[in-house]
């Protein structure tokens, strides 16, 4: 089932998969449904396609009632709330896309307890939109942290589900003990199992595509750097950045270590003295930077939102892809309804699931005419599409 994959840019996916393995398409209902109420409106999502395992998938000991202790499972968890609701279905429906085994991916939710789309309502959306996805939805107490979150430099990154990849050992079952950490904004192009096969070597707890050339020293205050009791904390190690929004976790090592504490000390640490300017991310240096299990860049081509501030157009990094990640305050859903979209956000548009109303189509998506995209852009299109063969 891989190789075919390969052959498929990721814009022309559905089409070549049809025509390359018929199994995946036969089951497909594209029906709509996924219609729910929630008070101001309806949010609608269109059912994505049944994606069934090949023939060389192993098979699952339980094949009616998936547990989540199933140990052929790969586990992802991704968080779920009204904001970025839009950017998880997408994410969740590419992982399924391109897995070679989509059956055998457990996907854990995690909702926040007092999000305007109650995790109840999140959890009806989901299982609308993938009739047999294997999925439990986790409800996250906001109390958990929000008494450690400082204010950083942009609003969403204060969001106290960014913290809920702190809290997987504490939430996931204890049977679980490896888990992918998703962000919101990411899309998958490659199988998910290629990373969930990754090797994390000696006690090492985390793996994620490593920087060492990125300034490490613009995550942290001058406060930070001139404290020398503070700049222990990275001992011999020579730490350097890694995203949050892509990781593989090893929970037994995690839970053992007690890497939460570690994380939420730091957390104390900066409601007293100010030592980072940005939210869950530099806790997370503090205690990995140095020590992380250095996966390939194809897993994070990440920044595709832009900066923090202005969220300006970026262009893939150079080298193959396996992962989009529109970090960075761009996202590409909200480009694409304002009619503004960059053009990378067009690799993301095939995994949207997302029903626009009548309403939506006049304010937004029929701006995106082909006038938007000239000659030239197109072909750099199709170099993205190329790039991710
Ligand atoms: C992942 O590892 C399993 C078990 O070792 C192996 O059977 C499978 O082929 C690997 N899958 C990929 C995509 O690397």
């Amino acid at each position: 089932m891989v190789v075919p994959f390969r052959f498929c840019a990721a814009v022309l996916f559905l089409t070549c998969v049809c025509l390359i393995s018929p199994p995946f398409c036969s089951g497909s209902r594209l029906f709509p449904t996924g219609e729910i109420d929630v008070g101001e409106g309806l949010l609608r999502f269109t059912e994505a396609p049944d994606y069934r395992n090949g023939d060389e998938c192993a098979v699952s000991n339980n094949r009616e009632k998936v547990s989540s202790c199933d140990a052929s499972l790969v586990h992802i968890a991704m968080t779920l709330d009204s904001e970025y609701l839009r950017g998880s279905i997408a994410a969740a429906h590419s992982v399924l896309k391109h897995a070679s085994c989509p059956e055998n991916v457990f996907f854990h939710f995690i909702a926040a307890e007092f999000d305007p789309v109650s995790p109840r309502v999140l959890q009806k959306l989901v299982r609308s939109t993938f009739p047999s996805l294997s999925f439990k939805v986790y409800i996250f107490r906001e109390d958990t942290v929000i008494n450690l979150i400082s204010s950083s430099i942009r609003q969403a990154l204060e969001n106290p589900l960014n913290y809920a990849r702190n809290y997987l050992g504490d939430m996931l079952d204890p049977c679980v003990d490896r888990v992918i950490y998703l962000d919101s904004d990411v899309i998958v192009v490659d199988d998910i199992r290629k990373l969930w096969n990754i090797t994390l070597t000696g006690s090492r707890v985390i793996g994620a595509p490593e920087y060492c050339h990125a300034d490490f020293t613009k995550y942290f205050t001058e406060g930070f750097w001139s404290d020398p009791v503070l700049l222990r904390v990275f001992g011999s190690r020579k730490p350097c950045y890694f995203n949050t929004g892509v990781m593989v976790m090893d929970l037994s090592r995690w839970r053992e270590g007690n890497y939460k504490k570690r994380i939420e000390n730091w957390m104390e640490v900066q409601r007293k003295r100010r030592i980072y300017d940005l939210g869950s991310l530099p806790p997370f240096l503090l205690v990995f930077a140095g020590n992380v299990e250095a996966i390939d860049h194809r897993w994070n081509q990440h920044g595709l939102g832009g900066d923090n501030v202005r969220g300006s157009c970026r262009s893939l990094h150079p080298g193959p892809v396996s992962l989009l990640h529109w970090s960075g305050k761009g996202k590409p859903w909200v480009r694409l309804d304002a009619g503004t979209p960059c053009r990378i956000d067009i690799l993301w548009k095939p995994y949207d699931l997302y029903k626009s109303t009548a309403k939506d189509q006049t304010l937004g998506l029929s701006s995106l005419s082909l006038s938007s995209f000239s000659s030239s852009s197109f072909s750099s299109l199709i170099g993205y599409s190329r790039i991710l063969l």
